[in-house]
Parts: C-alpha cells; sequence; structure tokens
C-alpha cells in the first residue's frame, strides 16, 4: 500500500475565512482531520466525509498527550490516508508543529507545511492595532508567557526583551501578566506603557481590554479576563481609538481607552 501524506496546515486565528487557498484545498481533499480546540467548527464542515479526530487542548489539559497525536499522524499516513493536521494560526507559531513534522520525518511520512495566519498578527490587526507604524514601532517579537508549561522550549529573557523591540506581542500570556508587566518596568520600560489584551480575537466574541504596564494586570484580574488572549505591549497600542474597525463585545464593565 502506498504511504499517504500529512499537511499540518494553519487554520488561522479563528475567523474561518482566514485559512490559506491551499490549506482550504486540502482540507477539502483529506481522509483524516485532525484538529485543536481554537480551530473554528466551520472549517470543519469543509471536509464533511473526513474521519475528525479533537486533539485539542484545554487550559492545562491535553485531550491528547502530545505523542499519541504524533502516533495517529503516522498511523493514518502508513495506512494511505491523506491526513490533515489542522492547528490554530500558523503551525510553527508555538503550536508544536515543528515537532509533529520532526516525529513524521523521522518517521518517513512525507508531509508538508501550510502556513497559516498567526494570531500573533491577525488579532491585533482585528483590534486596530498595528504592529509596526512609521514613527512609532519599527520592530516586534513574539514571545510565549507560558515558560513553564513550555519546558521544551527557550526561556523567554525578558531582560533582553524588554528594549530589544518596539512592540511585543505575548501569547498564552494571561496567567503570567503580573510577571511580566513586573520584568518589563525593572528592565526598563515605562509603567505607562500602552498594553491591549485581545480576547477571541477575529470572532464575534472578541473583546479588547486596555490599559498601562503598571496597571493591566489588576485590569486582567478584575475583568476575570480568560484564554485565549493576545496581550500587545507597546506604543502602537494609542492608534487603536483611530483604527479600531471590528466590531467588539463589551463585555467586561472596565474595556476602555488608555487614560
Ligand atoms: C498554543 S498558542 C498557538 C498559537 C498559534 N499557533 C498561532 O500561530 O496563532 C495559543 C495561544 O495563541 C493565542 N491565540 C490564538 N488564537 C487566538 C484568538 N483568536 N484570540 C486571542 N488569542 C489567540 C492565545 O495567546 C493562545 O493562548
Amino acid at each position: 500500500m502506498r504511504v499517504g501524506t500529512v499537511a499540518l496546515v494553519g487554520a488561522g486565528p479563528g475567523d474561518p475565512g482566514l485559512i490559506t487557498v491551499r490549506g482550504l484545498d486540502l482540507l477539502r481533499r483529506a481522509d483524516v482531520v485532525v484538529y485543536d480546540r481554537l480551530v473554528h467548527p466551520r472549517l470543519l464542515d469543509e471536509a464533511p466525509r473526513a474521519r475528525r479526530v479533537f486533539a485539542g487542548k484545554a487550559a492545562g489539559r491535553h485531550a491528547l498527550p502530545q505523542e499519541r497525536i504524533t502516533a495517529l499522524l503516522v498511523t493514518h499516513a502508513r495506512r494511505g490516508r491523506r491526513v490533515v493536521r489542522l492547528k490554530g494560526g500558523d503551525p510553527f507559531v508555538f503550536g508544536r508543529g515543528g515537532e509533529e513534522a520532526l516525529a513524521l520525518a523521522r518517521a518517513g511520512v512525507p508531509f508538508e507545511v501550510v502556513p497559516g495566519v498567526t494570531a500573533a498578527v491577525a488579532v491585533p490587526a482585528y483590534a486596530g492595532i498595528p504592529l509596526t507604524h512609521r514613527g512609532v514601532a519599527a520592530s516586534f517579537a513574539v514571545v510565549t508567557g507560558q515558560e513553564e508549561a513550555c519546558k521544551r522550549e527557550a526561556s523567554v529573557d525578558w531582560a533582553r526583551l524588554a528594549r530589544a523591540a518596539d512592540t511585543l506581542v505575548v501569547l498564552m500570556g494571561v496567567g503570567a501578566l503580573p510577571r511580566i508587566a513586573r520584568e518589563l518596568i525593572a528592565h526598563g520600560r515605562p509603567p505607562a506603557t500602552p498594553v491591549a489584551l485581545v480576547r477571541w480575537g477575529t470572532t464575534d466574541l472578541q473583546e479588547t481590554l486596555v490599559g498601562r504596564l503598571d496597571d493591566i494586570a489588576g485590569r486582567a484580574a478584575r475583568a476575570r479576563l480568560e484564554p485565549p488572549v493576545v496581550a500587545v505591549i507597546g506604543d502602537v497600542v494609542a492608534l487603536r481609538p483611530h483604527l479600531q474597525w471590528f466590531p467588539e463585545q463589551t463585555l467586561h464593565a472596565s474595556i476602555g481607552a488608555v487614560r
């Protein structure tokens, strides 16, 4: 029997319209779709005949351990199936896509990687925040806020990062906000630096909480903000009142502009 293939496909950050043409094409032809928690259900409708396997991870809990996921991909491919591994955002941005690709390579299973629109860029865009802006920010860095949970990834050097990029985008950072804010201020970021926390960005649940580096952790705690959240730290956040274009939820009383 001919061995099948695995495509690691980026589903985009939430809005199902943000998957790539290549990703959608592969999804429509898939025999098996192994998908994550943040993948929009409407995308699964594009593969009505495919076997669907939920591999999603809810905060701290794993629906399937990572080893089981990779074993599943290898097994289905070896049975000659076209497997789509549908991952939120981009597969190679904090998505463990690299680990899955390595496992496929080691098993001799042909694979391809279809990049996706990462939440790191798309979520700020839907909140009206450009990551770079002439005269305001000439660089940005994307960081994980969940160092403890990603033991295999290099830990974040907050001291170096505090001044290394104009805009910082933090994924998986809600729980660690107090520490992140403290570290950044301690290493030279002004306490008044604007910060936006965008939850469920690009979806009809999108909501944004805005504050300053020295009060954002308290605001987030009072609003009981839960993941998934992208944090944007930097002066570009001040452009949001002029550039906000996407309709948002207003669930939290404390949502507001920087004062
Ligand atoms: C495990 S990482 C995966 C990132 C993904 N591979 C990407 O490129 O967007 C999950 C984190 O991405 C962020 N995230 C993903 N989708 C999001 C969304 N729609 N709104 C806000 N944050 C999101 C959150 O920080 C969440 O905790």
